[in-house]
């Protein structure tokens, strides 16, 4: 493919409310993100994510827009965020926001005037439906019905997500054209592009007809009926070409779904985006149907079978988004690594593995840490309205309290919100003021102070690996080299990386055994590995439990 600039970012995401609390009122801030500028640089990244920071009443902790134009006044002022962006840059550090268009917030100025006055053009800015009955039975994505009531009316309004949340009305024009004049002044702002939210759902299935049920509440999961809906691939050509196509911008859309035989129309040269996230490798252990709330199991192999449907797929067309946590998921460590979460062997083989793949990686804070889940055990100590919902959901699918909050505590969006933990002392040295949300019980031993000095730490290694992977001989290669995946042992993935000068072959052992894998190559150069010396002789590679080891073939 054509070389773009954006393949040679490293992307780290900040939850801003979690990151670091300037002014001290429990409340992650803008300059807090200024002041850890040289911690992020020193990490080597390169690009910041910026979750959403305009004005909301934060009832899904911001992706409820007010106001597109302003911002939360906890997280700071345009001042702010000018500088803070300018001094990123003088740094080598580019910042791409968050847009949310799918839905705003109830309390944004259309949607008051819509609620206010029924023959107001901003009815038809969100979906209204009028009927005594609920139009029909799909479920949001936070729980219960899609529709709401409007008080004093015989008329509902759609949400996708959460009843705060109404969903904007795409198949309006005026409403496309408002969102591309805001889209397009962030742009001019100065920020290097967009994290795309949720776009996969502007287009609904126009029929608005019930469908089959799927739970015992009688409704029925709406991503079948909202989630990349036949026509949907217009109003994103034209967002792109109304909006991305003008700037120089990088676009990584959120699009869980997308089947990879339509990959083409999203990420190839002419695609809607730059990139897209693909959810199938992190939802490898989500179950659906009656017990969706359960964990499946799953093997090593699976995760392995996954990632390379999904890389080979993608090295076809375009370029991968490549991620292991986010806002929205557990933490990596305990997701993928079980038992051995707190294994810093595993934790950094766990790291290379997905930050050696071709694509851009996407770091999320606090995950170059090892940070790990928590466990709470009263539903009064979170905050992510959707593990409320699941909560309460479970129960009602014939869960006991305790098994109902067993399982939100495994997958609840508060595992990775918790505040980031900087020091030992008390809230972590976050805020000298009680966090918006309670830290991880960990933070007095994982917290960046005490890993900072010690060289064997995982933030160490993730410093170490994203050096050899930016700045090593080899960076054309791991950069934008081909991939192919090796046949392995069950619990070991390993794929090649190519350019015409390199190859690397890459080895990781999720095993807390030893293992051997024999190579096809005689003549292979050790590039790069954790642990002790690894051995290889009369061409078996001897792999410690939990080990990374990247070769170089001499002789192809
Ligand atoms: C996806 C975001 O990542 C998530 O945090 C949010 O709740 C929904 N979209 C709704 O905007």
């Amino acid at each position: 493919m054509e070389r773009k600039w954006w393949q040679e970012e490293i992307v780290y995401q900040i939850y801003p409310k979690s990151f670091y609390d300037s002014n001290h009122d429990g409340i992650g801030d803008l300059n807090g993100i200024r002041k850890k500028l040289k911690y992020l640089k020193d990490l080597n990244v390169t690009m910041l994510w910026i979750c959403p920071i305009f004005k909301s009443p934060m009832d899904d902790n911001g992706y409820d827009i007010s106001d597109y134009f302003a911002l939360a006044p906890e997280f700071g002022t345009m001042e702010d965020l000018k500088c803070l962006i300018d001094e990123a840059k003088e740094m080598g550090i580019k910042i791409i926001l968050d847009l949310v268009i799918n839905h705003t917030s109830d309390e944004h100025a259309w949607f008051q005037q819509a609620i206010a006055n029924k023959d107001s053009k901003y009815r038809n800015y969100y979906i209204f439906k009028e009927g005594k009955e609920v139009p029909n039975n799909w479920r949001s994505i936070f729980g219960g019905s899609v529709w709401e009531k409007v008080e004093g009316e015989d008329t509902y309004y759609f949400h996708t997500f959460g009843k705060k949340q109404p969903d904007l009305n795409w198949e309006n024009k005026e409403v496309r054209e408002a969102l591309y004049a805001m889209v397009n002044q962030w742009l001019e702002f100065g920020i290097a592009g967009f994290r795309v939210d949720a776009i996969t759902f502007i287009k609904k299935d126009q029929s608005y007809a019930s469908i089959e049920a799927d739970g015992v509440d009688g409704l029925a999961k709406c991503t079948k009926t909202c989630r990349n809906q036949e026509g949907i691939k217009d109003f994103l050509l034209e967002l792109k070409e109304r909006c991305f196509d003008k700037y120089d911008c990088m676009s990584v859309a959120e699009a869980p779904g997308i089947a990879y035989d339509d990959l083409d129309d999203f990420i190839s040269k002419d695609g809607f985006f730059s990139m897209i996230f693909d959810f199938k490798a992190a939802d490898l252990d989500v179950a659906s149907g009656s017990e969706w709330f359960k964990r499946l199991p799953w093997k090593i192999s699976d995760l392995r079978t996954k990632l390379m449907e999904y890389q080979m797929a993608v090295q076809k067309i375009g370029w991968a988004a490549n991620f292991i946590e986010n806002h929205d998921q557990p933490r990596s460590t305990t997701k993928y690594l079980l038992a051995h979460e707190r294994n810093k062997e595993a934790v950094k083989t766990l790291a290379s593995m997905y930050l050696c793949l071709r694509g851009t990686p996407y770091i999320y804070q606090g995950q170059e840490l090892g940070m790990v889940n928590f466990q709470r055990s009263r539903i009064e100590e979170f905050n992510d309205i959707s593990s409320i919902d699941q909560y309460y959901r479970a129960m009602q699918e014939g869960c006991s309290k305790e098994e109902a909050l067993h399982y939100i505590n495994l997958r609840s969006r508060d595992n990775s919100r918790t505040p980031f933990p900087w020091n030992a002392t008390r809230y972590g040295g976050f805020s000298e003021h009680t966090p918006w949300l309670s830290m991880s019980e960990e933070y007095p031993t994982i917290n960046v102070e005490e890993q900072m000095q010690d060289e064997d730490s995982v933030l160490s290694f993730y410093k170490k690996i994203l050096h050899f992977r930016q700045n090593s001989k080899y960076r054309e290669c791991l950069i934008y080299g081909d991939i192919a995946f090796l046949e392995s042992d069950e619990e070991i993935i390993a794929y090649e990386r190519k350019t015409k000068k390199d190859c690397l072959q890459c080895f990781f052992n999720f095993s807390d055994q030893g293992k051997e894998e024999t190579l096809l190559h005689a003549s292979c150069k050790v590039v790069f590995q954790t642990q002790d010396k690894v051995e290889i002789k009369d061409k078996v590679l001897k792999l410690k439990p939990f080990q990374t080891v990247i070769l170089k073939v001499e002789e192809q």
